[in-house]
């Protein structure tokens, strides 16, 4: 079995097949997919065969599987604790009628690095096609290595030792969900380096996004002209390209050296139904079992779960 790997950019995303994936592999196929992952960031697996637990089976190769947050206001439809459903339906299987879950879903197709908010970062990310818009509905990827290797030294120079603050909630405000900056300052913030190395490939790579709210101990106006102009610098044509799925097509992405957006389609008229698992830092010595629920819980009024105040605002705007 040879496996084979088309790149999709000069450096960055590649097709991978060759392997089947739904079932047992042996320690030699895992080793090369992982080394594939690391190498190209993005991967994208057509025609998986993979059910819910062969999902969650296969992602255990690249580390720690999170389990996925559960949210009071919105039922899981998901079999496994590790599956995070990143559809735009309910319970039921309909598609989601309320207001403030689409707000919040609005915030992904911002360009971002899921959980960069929480002090324990994600590196990889599997997504899993069940149910596709029949147009659009693609994810977006940046290449966050190469943008970084091709700043001009001064900007590396500047960026050297800079560290970020990163909020969820912050996010959700510039996706136009009604929190107040006093509100956001009140939630759990992460502090990241705007400039890591990124472990997989000895590369660096930069790591802003939509979540990333201040530069530390610069101007907050300074800060935020600074992180969009990064962002805007990851995302430009040559550094992005667009997956589109079909059933039991997936894509892996590694948070840790890509930015991703979801992409458009109209999510009022059409099903998408996508779920993705979450594989911890492997640099991460942090070892609680579910920092997800802990980090939602404490933040107590989230989008998926909003104190009154915030829902009155919510309809108001709707
Ligand atoms: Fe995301």
């Amino acid at each position: 079995m040879t496996i084979e790997v088309k790149p999709i950019l000069p450096r960055f995303g590649a097709e991978v097949s060759g392997v089947d994936i739904s079932g047992p592999l042996d320690e030699e196929t895992k080793r090369q997919i992982v080394d594939i992952q690391n190498r190209w960031g993005v991967t994208v697996w057509r025609d998986t065969g993979l059910d819910d637990a062969g999902h969650v089976a296969f992602s255990r190769i690249f580390g720690h599987v999170e389990l996925a947050p559960r949210h009071s206001a919105k039922p899981s439809r998901m079999s496994e604790p590790e599956l995070f459903d990143a559809s735009n339906l309910d319970a039921d299987g309909n598609i989601v009628d309320n207001e403030s879950i689409r707000l919040a879903a609005g915030g992904n197709r911002l360009w971002h690095s899921d959980s960069s908010f929480m002090d324990v970062r994600s590196s990889q990310a599997l997504l899993l096609c069940h149910e596709a818009p029949p147009h659009g509905g693609p994810t977006w990827f940046a290449d966050t290595r190469s943008a970084y290797e091709d700043l001009p030294q001064e900007m590396k120079d500047r960026l050297e030792g800079l560290e970020a603050t990163h909020s969820y909630f912050w996010s959700r405000r510039r996706a136009g969900y009604p929190y107040t900056e006093e509100e956001i300052d009140a939630k759990p913030i992460a502090r990241h380096p705007v400039v890591h190395v990124h472990v997989g490939s000895g590369r660096k790579a930069l790591f802003v996004g939509a979540h990333t709210r201040d530069i530390v101990g610069m101007e907050r106006e300074e800060g935020r002209k600074l992180i969009d102009e990064l962002i805007d610098w990851c995302t430009q044509p040559q550094y992005v390209f667009p997956v589109y799925y079909k059933p039991g097509d997936m894509a892996i992405w590694d948070n840790l050296c890509s930015l991703h957006r979801g992409g458009e389609y109209d999510d009022t008229l059409y099903r998408r139904d996508m779920r993705r698992t979450t594989v911890r830092d492997p640099q991460a010595e942090e070892t609680a079992l579910d920092h997800y629920s802990r980090m939602f819980a404490a933040a107590a009024d989230t989008p998926f779960n909003p104190a009154e105040k915030t829902r009155d605002r919510i309809l108001a705007k709707a």
